[in-house]
């Protein structure tokens, strides 16, 4: 990957990515950010941020009606700078809280609340009709932003999703690890509102036995066909 992108092409368009967790899309989503020069949007972190007030205000995760209403007055924002994630709660950072095994637990819930959806929702879109952008979810083909010049639905096997969660956990009970994907994804495409699924006209691309950069490279140039074609088109 070139290290000075200054004189890279920059990509008008958006990329939308969406798929299961364990599928290395965090880190696919930023690199092909940096590398097409537009902004980067992560919107689990914005669940995780509304998860982390559900949490600190000890409302139940499981309470619907209580976790909207807490939801409804906090303020969560995200940066969307590739280089440098900033993800803020009524102002103050929460980048390492997003991050820990009880926000992990209860985010399923609080993402599936259809008030937080269209809250947070209502957000990714002003962000994403501002500028060029590549952004990850589970329903952003779908949902937020169905006229993505790219959609990309990430897979991979379930034994090698868990294995790459491991190895950001620093946990080594595979078994244990497998199951709670398992548990995050069935809730996640059970769920009523806007549920986990591949986008109609998106790409599937298995990760599985590819390098994290194979599969940049590969979406770079499917993001650079996507906007060529729409041109003549
Ligand atoms: O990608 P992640 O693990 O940070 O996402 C955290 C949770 O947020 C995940 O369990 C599903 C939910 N989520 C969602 O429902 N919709 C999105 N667009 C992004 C994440």
């Amino acid at each position: 990957m070139p290290t000075d992108l200054s004189e890279a092409p920059v990509f008008r368009g958006v990329v939308a990515l969406d798929g299961p967790s364990g599928t290395g899309k965090s880190t696919v989503a930023r690199l092909l950010a940096r590398r097409l020069r537009t902004q980067y949007l992560d919107t689990g972190a914005m669940y995780r941020a509304a998860t982390v007030a559900v949490l600190r205000a000890g409302v139940d995760p499981a309470d619907p009606v209580a976790v909207a209403a807490e939801v409804s007055g906090r303020r969560v924002e995200v940066g969307t700078d590739p280089w440098h994630s900033s993800t803020t709660l009524d102002g103050r950072g929460v980048d390492q809280d997003i991050r820990t095994a009880a926000v992990t637990a209860a985010v399923s819930q609080v993402s599936a609340v259809p008030a937080v959806r269209a809250q947070l929702v209502a957000q990714q879109r002003l962000i994403i009709g501002s500028a060029p952008t590549v952004a990850e979810g589970r329903d952003i083909g779908s949902v937020v932003w169905p006229d993505a010049e790219l959609k990309v639905y990430l897979t991979a096997r379930e034994d090698v999703r868990a294995r790459r969660r491991a190895g950001e956990l620093g946990e080594a009970d595979l078994s244990r690890i497998s199951q709670s994907l398992r548990r995050r994804d069935d809730f996640d495409s059970s769920r009523g509102a806007s549920p986990l699924r591949r986008p109609d006209g998106a790409t599937e691309v298995d990760t599985s036995d590819l390098g994290i950069d194979e599969v940049v490279e590969l979406l770079v140039e499917l993001a650079f066909r996507a906007v060529s074609t729409a041109d003549r088109a």
